[in-house]
């Protein structure tokens, strides 16, 4: 029970305690509250859209390395590169440029992700947490629909990239220990 008398003392233990969350949160795996996507978890989204091919590219309406459709950049921001800021919305033609030339930016379009996932983050596939696994979905389905089963190419070449990078985290860990 909470009595008034409690409300510092208890405040300032509630505090400590979410700090030693939060760090041990960042120990684990260089996570970043606001930018919940790990690069390795970015580098297979990008495996799995394009084969990470950086020609400035949109195919069925979703572009860059990332394949990343207008509502998703809207979602996530709608982030713009420096020299486009001046773009107002009632502007469409030139918002639509804003928009390719973000996405066709590979940190642009990466930021977007980070913001995308920052808002619409959840545990999709239902394992009790929210990882690279969920943000494939995300990415893939939306927020909407992203507990269904993945799409078979894209869930292939998704879960062997992430299988590659945990071997290789291993590797280097081990050779790190020796
Ligand atoms: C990248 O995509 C473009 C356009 O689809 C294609 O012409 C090019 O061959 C691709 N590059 C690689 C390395 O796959
Ligand atoms: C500025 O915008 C143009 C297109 O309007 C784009 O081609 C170019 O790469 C951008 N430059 C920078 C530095 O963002």
């Amino acid at each position: 029970m909470f009595t008034t008398r409690c409300y510092l003392p208890c405040f300032v233990f509630i505090l400590w305690i979410s700090l030693g969350l939060l760090h041990i949160g960042a120990a684990d795996d260089d996570l970043i509250v606001d930018k919940p996507v790990t690069e390795n978890c970015l580098e297979c989204l990008c495996e799995a859209k394009s084969n990470c091919n950086a020609t400035k590219i949109c195919v069925n309406g979703a572009c860059g390395i990332f394949r990343i459709t207008w509502g998703y950049w809207t979602e996530g921001g709608s982030l713009t590169l420096p020299n486009d800021t001046s773009l107002s919305e009632e502007v469409f033609s030139l918002y639509f440029l804003a928009f390719t030339n973000c996405v066709n930016d590979p940190i642009c379009a990466a930021e977007t992700i980070q913001k995308y996932m920052y808002k619409y983050g959840q545990d999709c596939n239902g394992d009790g947490r929210i990882d690279c696994l969920d943000f494939g979905a995300l990415h893939k389905m939306g927020n909407l629909r992203c507990q269904d089963e993945l799409p078979y190419t894209f869930g292939r070449i998704f879960h062997k990239c992430l299988k590659r990078k945990e071997r290789d985290a291993k590797s280097k860990e081990s050779s790190i220990t020796k």
